[in-house]
């Protein structure tokens, strides 16, 4: 139905009869003359009716023509009129004349147009609409050439695309389950994968070396602006490998990517920081070193006397820790009062501060520090007349976390973060376990199958706590791009994990019984990781969400509001499964039906 397309003609293209099809996406009526420009996937060209003869028909035919119809237009291509060419546009030097125009489809107004804002729920109702955006378009292509060049490039080093069953059992990814009931065995259930993790590792038992898969992922979690309850994985497994060798991979690919997609030139080697490092510095896991603001401790600054921060040193893990911001030397109690709000809100009890200001000291600490004390703070953040340094006390992972959130707001409001800079990072020695207050355990940082240093062979039963993993996070401009691990491929020595872990025997054995036996039958040493490709094209396409690259996605109430998903059955269809609905659920929907009326 056409034989170019839109956006693909050029002034080479003068004289040439041509066949185009696409949507209206502007029309303007200059008199006796009309405007189209016609829209395809490739961009848009200016059609023209002619301006030598006055066709009344085909006049009044454009005339009724809603935006976003179909056409198929046959014309002629010609320059454009001196002084009217549009260099915004590629096609901006030439223009159609129109000699046939077909209306293959008319539309009917439409309930939200792409360019106009929106709210979510109307955006994602009307997605295939949405989906028309410039921008949309872009980030849905540029996804598809990240999966197709990522394909190539795998395919180039040796790797084998497999897939693995969506249909499985539940893996401990720290999610919950998406089950599916299954009809032959009624009262079972299988659970969609939260990642293909334990198949991969039984591919490398199965010899195939070098497994990769751009596989989809389910896991039942709170939604935030990075994640979506099914999303895609770029995952990959290799067997007689290091860590390094999966780190080399890796970063390879994201080289290969970075030039092919966006024609930009990523430096490999990245940088590498530890855990503790990461932690210590930035308070987070995942550090956006695109700007400073580090955090400094100073724990061994402050004396232990000290009244106000006697309670740091009577907790395990106590410490301080001090951030320095230039040039807010200033700042009023208005302003401060509302950073140390924010603080609190991440479990950091207090907020101090020491104003620079006018070559004096200001802080509210000197009725408890000396002078020589506060001076040494000072000399250790490396701060200057006009600046101020916000300081934090208690359990490291508190501090940590109210002044690692701080740092990122105060990054954004003090408009510190560079555009259009990508800085890759790999965090390297995370603890293998962590305790879970919540479930009163131990439980697996990574995964239960990571394994860990082997300096802690000896004592990793009696002391998980210091345990380091050979476990490692790809991170790029403060997002977690992906995880991975080199693998336990000893099943003693993965049963012993499950203990310390506390799993029950019978849960082990129901879960992982055919890990353990598989590991048993010759299982090489292996490892891999998995980068989000959701994550990797938002920030590719430089996006705050990663709904704006996938075609169809969730709500923030893990809705699909196209076809509206999830959504009741009928009696039959849960009868066949042998489910029932218990009476309060049938209440709650019956509510619910209510309010939707
Ligand atoms: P992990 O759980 O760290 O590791 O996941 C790997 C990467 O997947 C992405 N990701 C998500 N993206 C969008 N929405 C989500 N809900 C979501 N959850 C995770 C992140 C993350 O870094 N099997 C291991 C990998 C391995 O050890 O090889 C795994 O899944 O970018």
């Amino acid at each position: 139905m056409k034989d170019i397309a839109c956006g693909l003609i050029r002034s080479s293209d003068i004289g040439k009869k041509i066949t185009i099809a696409g949507w209206v996406d502007a029309i303007r009526d200059h008199g006796n003359t009309f405007f189209i420009d016609l829209r395809d996937t490739t961009g848009k060209v200016q059609v023209v009716t002619k301006r030598e003869e006055i066709n009344e028909g085909l006049n009044q035919i454009i005339k009724a023509i809603n935006k976003e119809s179909v056409l198929q237009v046959i014309g002629n291509v010609r320059p454009r009129p001196e002084g009217t060419n549009n260099k915004k546009l590629a096609t901006g030097e030439i223009e159609v004349e129109i000699d046939e125009l077909t209306i293959l489809n008319s539309a009917q107004p439409l309930p939200y147009h792409f360019k106009d804002k929106a709210k979510q729920s109307v955006r994602l109702k009307y997605r295939y609409i949405d989906l028309r955006h410039p921008k949309l378009q872009d980030n849905i292509k540029k996804r598809a050439k990240v999966t197709s060049e990522t394909r190539k490039y795998l395919d180039s080093q040796g790797f084998f695309e497999i897939e693995t069953p969506m249909l499985t059992k539940s893996t401990p990814e720290g999610a919950r389950d998406y089950l599916v009931p299954s009809r032959v065995h009624k009262g079972k259930f299988y659970a969609l994968p939260q990642s293909p993790q334990l198949f991969k590792q039984m591919l490398m038992v199965s010899g195939f070396e070098k497994y990769y898969q751009i596989a989809r992922c389910f896991r039942d979690e709170d939604l935030r602006p990075e994640r979506q309850p099914e999303f895609t994985q770029i995952d990959l497994e290799m067997s007689f490998i290091t860590q390094d060798d999966i780190i080399k991979v890796v970063e390879g690919l994201l080289q290969h990517l970075f030039t092919t997609v966006l024609n930009k030139n990523i430096k490999i080697p990245f940088p590498r920081m530890t855990y503790k490092e990461a932690m210590s510095q930035f308070g987070v896991d995942k550090p956006d070193t695109r700007y400073g603001l580090q955090l400094v401790e100073i724990t061994d600054l402050i004396p232990k006397d000290v009244s106000i921060f006697k309670f740091v040193f009577e907790q395990k893990h106590g410490i301080i820790s001090a951030i320095k911001i230039e040039g807010e030397g200033n700042i009023s109690n208005k302003n401060f009062n509302k950073w140390r709000a924010y603080v609190q809100k991440f479990k950091t009890k207090e907020l101090a501060n020491i104003k620079l200001i006018d070559k004096e000291i200001k802080s509210p600490l000197t009725k408890y520090l000396s002078e020589g004390v506060i001076k040494k703070i000072i000399k250790r953040l490396e701060a200057k007349d006009g600046d101020l340094i916000v300081l934090a006390g208690g359990k490291s992972s508190n501090v940590y976390r109210g002044l690692g959130e701080l740092r990122i707001k105060l990054a954004n409001d003090m408009n510190l973060i560079p555009k259009d800079q990508y800085n890759f990072l790999w965090v390297v020695d995370f603890p293998s376990f962590e305790w879970s207050e919540e479930e009163k355990r131990w439980t697996a940082m990574h995964h239960p199958f990571t394994s860990f240093k082997e300096e802690f062979l000896e004592t990793f039963q009696d002391d998980p706590e210091e345990v380091l993993a050979n476990a490692y996070d790809i991170v790029l401009n403060g997002y977690e791009l992906g995880g991975g691990s080199i693998r336990i491929h000893n099943p003693e020595l993965q049963e012993k994990v499950f203990k310390v872990l506390a799993i029950p025997p019978e849960i082990a054995e129901q879960n992982f019984s055919f890990l353990i036996e598989a590991l048993k039958y010759g299982a090489p040493p292996h490892g891999g990781l998995a980068i989000g490709l959701d994550r990797l094209v938002m920030l590719m396409t430089d996006e705050p969400n990663i709904r704006e690259v996938i075609a169809f996605p969730k709500t923030k109430m893990a809705i699909l509001p196209l076809g509206d998903a999830p959504n009741t059955v009928t009696e039959d269809q849960l009868d066949i499964l042998g489910i029932e609905l218990t009476t309060e659920t049938k209440l709650l929907l019956e509510k619910k039906e209510k309010k939707d009326i």
